[in-house]
């Protein structure tokens, strides 16, 4: 079947990129992103390109190639299931809050509400493609809801998951590694390859049983953030033998079998994804009583917060084992440059051991607001809004937050934090002053010349 009308429910950091993507590819195409949330759409419509809900490099301009052309942003769910033949489902797929498989497995609720609000709605036949990362075998219960409606539709399932990563999302679809469809239908699967061979090579377009479209996605994060806890572990061991890991990480990724991407050693990884989703493998593995496999990769998540946690126990014991009445300035808040997504930041959970700690913390991140990072403490629950309104703010600039500081922390790697004038900055702060580079981004010699004492990941 030629797909002429595609509808994406889920206007989120998959949805709005991805079929940003598929528009501009596919003029002949005419794509409606919908969602439930009315801000957000607004946002998405909004004339002013800064004010997008997302930002990406390179996803404004070609929102604003294709909008209101072949490419709609609508709260109107059910028409735009109505026009499509083809329904891509991308809303969230968060990590369970309450019962059965609370903090392990993912919640589906929004995907079964998707699959039944199409299941209600479609008058012909459609195909569903799986966006959002599921578990293994969500297509059997997707396929059983829309199976049951007592109509004559014909619903073919797909699994399609999503490989982008903020900060290079319009990159990672341009130029995707693979494209991967899983399915029964062969017509369904070709009438979605053709989507993608308008700019992908055929080559990278592979075609997998449902099942193993559906596991590979899950599978992908777990090895990506299993390598970042390699390096991790690694960086801890590097501290005591005066070992640099930056040096292990490179010896290492120059043997071809091992490679050097994702060996970068850091504060701990954070992202909506990488966590949610290995905490969903372990429970998947779990159900099946595979406790092995399940302790396995459970320990990818428990060496991760252990980084975290021991980044903010070597601030607090360097700085004379007492932050109470500090200031200690953030660098960065979002969980990784390029982005303002801050879901699972590293910057969350080390700012909320420091503040157990009764520091006064100042968080300067280009793309984040005073809102946000407030938002992100009190989902911990750990104290009141109040509470955390006194002890943690945002400020404008670098230099607001980390005038009068003992210590700048650098929790993401944004490339403008190695511009500043660093010299200016240690004139402001209190003496000694401190550097807990995060990131690995400053220049160790540079900055013990200026004056500060600089401790990094993974060096002595
Ligand atoms: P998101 O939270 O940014 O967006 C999801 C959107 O879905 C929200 O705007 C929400 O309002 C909407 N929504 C929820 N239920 C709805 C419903 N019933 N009807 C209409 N709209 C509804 O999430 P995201 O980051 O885009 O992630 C979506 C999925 O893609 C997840 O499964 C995630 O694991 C996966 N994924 C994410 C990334 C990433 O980089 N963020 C990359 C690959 C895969
Ligand atoms: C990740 C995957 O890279 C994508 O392929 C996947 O589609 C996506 O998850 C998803 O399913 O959501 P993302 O989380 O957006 O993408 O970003 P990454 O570049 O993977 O970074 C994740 C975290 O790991 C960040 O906090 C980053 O700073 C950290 N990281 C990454 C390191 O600490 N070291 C590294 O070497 C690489």
């Amino acid at each position: 079947m030629k797909i002429t009308n595609i509808c994406c429910i889920g206007a989120g950091y998959v949805g709005g990129p991805t079929m940003a993507v598929i528009a501009k590819k596919n003029p002949h195409i005419k794509v409606t992103i919908v969602d439930i949330n009315q801000t957000r759409i607004d946002a998405w419509n909004s004339t002013d390109l800064s004010k997008l809900p997302i930002y990406e490099p390179g996803l404004a301009d070609i929102v604003k190639e294709t909008r209101n052309k072949n490419l709609f942003f609508s709260t109107a769910i059910d028409s735009a299931i109505d026009g499509a033949e083809m329904i891509f489902i991308s809303v969230n797929t968060p990590t369970k809050t309450y019962g059965k498989g609370k903090g392990m497995a993912a919640d589906l609720k929004y995907v079964e509400l998707c699959a039944r609000n199409i299941a209600e709605v479609a008058k012909n036949d459609k195909i569903v493609v799986e966006k959002s990362t599921l578990p293994v075998r969500t297509a059997e219960a997707i396929k059983s809801i829309l199976d049951n409606t007592g109509s004559n539709v014909k619903f073919n399932v797909l699994s399609n998951p999503e490989f982008l990563a903020e900060g290079t999302a319009i990159q990672d679809l341009l130029k995707p590694d693979r494209v991967l469809i899983g399915g029964e239908s062969a017509k369904a699967i070709e009438s979605l390859a053709q989507i993608y061979a308008s700019w992908v090579p055929e080559n990278r377009i592979l075609r997998t049983n449902v099942w193993s479209s559906e596991l590979s996605k899950l599978t992908a994060n777990a090895f990506l953030a299993q390598r970042i806890s390699s390096i991790n572990a690694i960086s801890e061991l590097c501290e005591k033998t005066e070992a640099n890991v930056d040096e292990v990480a490179k010896a290492i990724g120059m043997d071809s079998r091992i490679g050097p991407k994702f060996l970068k050693s850091s504060v701990g990884f954070g992202g909506s994804c990488f966590q949610k989703d290995i905490l969903n493998l372990v429970y998947i593995a779990r159900s099946y009583n595979l406790q092995a496999v399940a302790d396995y990769w459970e320990q990818v998540i428990i060496l991760n917060n252990h980084q975290k946690q021991r980044f903010a126990n070597n601030i607090i014991n360097t700085l004379y084992n007492t932050v109470s009445g500090k200031k200690i300035g953030f660098l960065g808040w979002a969980f990784k440059k390029n982005t303002n997504d801050t879901r699972e930041s590293a910057a969350i959970y080390v700012a909320d051991y420091l503040l157990n700690e009764q520091a006064c913390i100042a968080v300067y991140d280009p793309k984040v607001s005073h809102d946000k990072i407030q938002a992100d403490l009190n989902y911990l629950n750990t104290r009141s809004a109040d509470e955390n309104n006194n002890l943690i703010h945002a400020s404008k600039t670098p230099l607001d937050a980390l005038k009068d500081a003992h210590a700048v922390a650098i929790m993401t790697e944004w490339d403008e934090f190695t511009t500043y004038d660093w010299k200016k900055i240690y004139q402001s702060m209190k003496k000694p002053a401190f550097i807990f580079d995060g990131r690995n981004i400053l220049n160790k010699t540079e900055m013990e010349n200026i004056g500060f004492t600089y401790t990094s990941i993974g060096q002595k």
